[in-house]
């Protein structure tokens, strides 16, 4: 649609006197891709706000070949709250799908799985796998600890081998067509929906 214009032009009337507000969005407008609330909040007063209520959950990713999906995996980690975005493998990836969401999330990056499962450990947190293996087992009827690390692979190989021996257990998302898999964008959103489904509403 031309002409149509995302946010809010710029503050009308007395300025507020709150340290949250931007005085560069106050005066020139807002038009970022952010919800009501935080309309004219600058970047750091948003991403505190988020931190006081983030989830239990973080999301990780294997990296080794500049995966596409890991824009869209950051922008429905920030959509759904997660504690965290974890990049196994290489630290580059497309930012494009992401949104500009990735400015609102904590992104860490590990360079091997190894370095992924020692963080994990030292955090208690334990490793769920997402993907689609002879052991897989349905996520629709498995609960899901309140905290805990769900781990996706990367288009293509999907999740290594040593990635699924450090996971406690591998879940995977029902499908009825002829394709093998979803992308793996897809099956991140699904699997913290279905964290959002037994722990967040
Ligand atoms: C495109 S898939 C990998 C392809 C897969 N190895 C194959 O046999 O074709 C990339 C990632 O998306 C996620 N994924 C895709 N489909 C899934 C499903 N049905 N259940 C769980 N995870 C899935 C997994 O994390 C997987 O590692």
């Amino acid at each position: 649609m031309s002409g149509h214009e995302v946010g809010v032009g710029p503050w009308e009337g007395p300025l507020p006197d709150d340290g949250r507000f931007d005085p560069e969005l106050l005066a020139e407008g807002d038009r970022r891709n952010v919800v009501d609330r935080y309309r004219y909040w600058s970047r750091e007063a948003i991403v505190a706000d988020l931190d006081t209520r983030r989830h239990g959950f973080h999301v990780a990713i294997e990296n080794w070949q500049h995966d596409m999906n890991i824009g869209t995996v950051v922008r429905n980690a920030n959509a759904f709250l997660a504690a965290a975005v974890h990049i196994v493998g290489n630290r580059r990836w497309n930012r494009r799908g992401a949104m500009v969401t990735d400015r609102y999330q904590h992104i860490h990056h590990h360079p091997t799985i190894e370095d992924l499962v020692a963080w994990a450990e030292e955090q208690g947190l334990p490793l769920i796998g997402i993907d689609l293996l002879p052991e897989s087992v349905p996520i629709e009827h498995h609960p899901l600890p309140r905290e805990c690390v769900l781990l996706l692979g990367q288009e293509g190989p999907g999740l290594s081998d040593t990635a699924r021996e450090a996971c406690e257990v591998v879940l995977s998302i029902a499908q009825f067509g002829s394709t093998r898999s979803i992308n793996a964008g897809v099956a991140s959103g699904i699997a913290m929906h279905t964290w959002i489904r037994q722990h967040g509403v």
